[in-house]
C-alpha cells in the first residue's frame, strides 16, 4: 500500500527534452485526469490547512489555478490569481523573475488581499523558485502574510526549494524529483 505522497507522485509523468533539449519536464496532468489520484492531492491540501487560520488562496498562473481554485473552495476561501504580465485587467502590482528556461513576470491586482491577509500560495512545482518568490513578493507588496507556500513537486537539485526556506517563507511540497 502507497502512502499518499507515493500515490500522488506515480501519478506524474516525466517527458525528458520538453520543452527543451536537458529538461526532464514532471507533467501533472495524468494526477489531475484519475479523479482518485486528484482527490488523494487535494485532500492532503486540505487537510493542511483546514484549521488553521488562512484568509485567502493565492495561487500562480497557471498550473498553480488548478489547484488553488478547488482548494480553495474547499476551505470556502476566496481565490486570487497572480498571473503572467498583461493579463489582468484592473491596477496591478508587478515582478520580474527568473525560470528554469527565459524569465517572466507576474503580476496582482492591487485589491486582491488586504493588508494583514494570511495567504497560502499554491504552484504545481518549484523549479528554481523564481516564480514563488515573485509570488510572495507580490502578496507582501499589498500588505498580506504567506503563511506558506505549497506545491506537489519539489525538484531539489534546480535550488529553489533552498533558496525559499533560507528565506524564512515556510513551504509544503508533497514529493520530490531528483
Ligand atoms: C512552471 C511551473 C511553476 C514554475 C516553476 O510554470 O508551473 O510555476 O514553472 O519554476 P521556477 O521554480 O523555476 O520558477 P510555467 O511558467 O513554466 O508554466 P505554466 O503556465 O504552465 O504554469
Ligand atoms: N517548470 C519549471 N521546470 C519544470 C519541470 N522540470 N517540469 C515541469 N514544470 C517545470
Ligand atoms: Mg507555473
Amino acid at each position: 500500500m502507497l502512502n499518499p505522497s507515493e500515490y500522488i507522485k506515480e501519478h506524474i509523468r516525466t517527458v525528458p527534452n520538453w520543452p527543451q533539449e536537458g529538461v526532464m519536464f514532471r507533467d501533472i496532468t495524468p494526477l489531475l485526469q484519475n479523479p482518485k489520484v486528484f482527490r488523494v492531492l487535494i485532500d492532503m491540501f486540505v487537510h493542511r490547512y483546514m484549521d488553521e487560520k488562512i484568509d485567502v488562496i493565492a495561487g500562480l498562473d497557471a498550473r498553480g489555478f488548478i489547484i488553488g481554485s478547488v482548494l480553495a473552495y474547499e476551505l470556502n476561501l476566496g481565490f486570487v490569481p497572480i498571473r503572467k504580465k498583461g493579463k489582468l485587467p484592473f491596477h496591478t502590482v508587478s515582478e520580474e523573475y527568473e525560470l528554469e528556461y527565459g524569465s517572466a513576470t507576474v503580476e496582482l491586482h492591487a485589491d486582491a488581499c488586504k493588508k494583514g491577509d494570511r495567504v497560502v500560495l499554491i504552484d504545481d512545482l518549484i523549479a528554481t523558485g523564481g516564480t514563488m518568490m515573485a509570488g510572495k513578493k507580490l502578496l507582501e507588496r499589498l500588505g498580506a502574510t504567506v503563511v506558506e507556500g505549497a506545491v506537489i513537486v519539489d525538484l531539489p537539485e534546480l535550488g529553489g526549494s533552498k533558496i525559499i526556506k533560507d528565506s524564512g517563507m515556510p513551504l509544503y511540497t508533497i514529493c520530490n524529483f531528483d
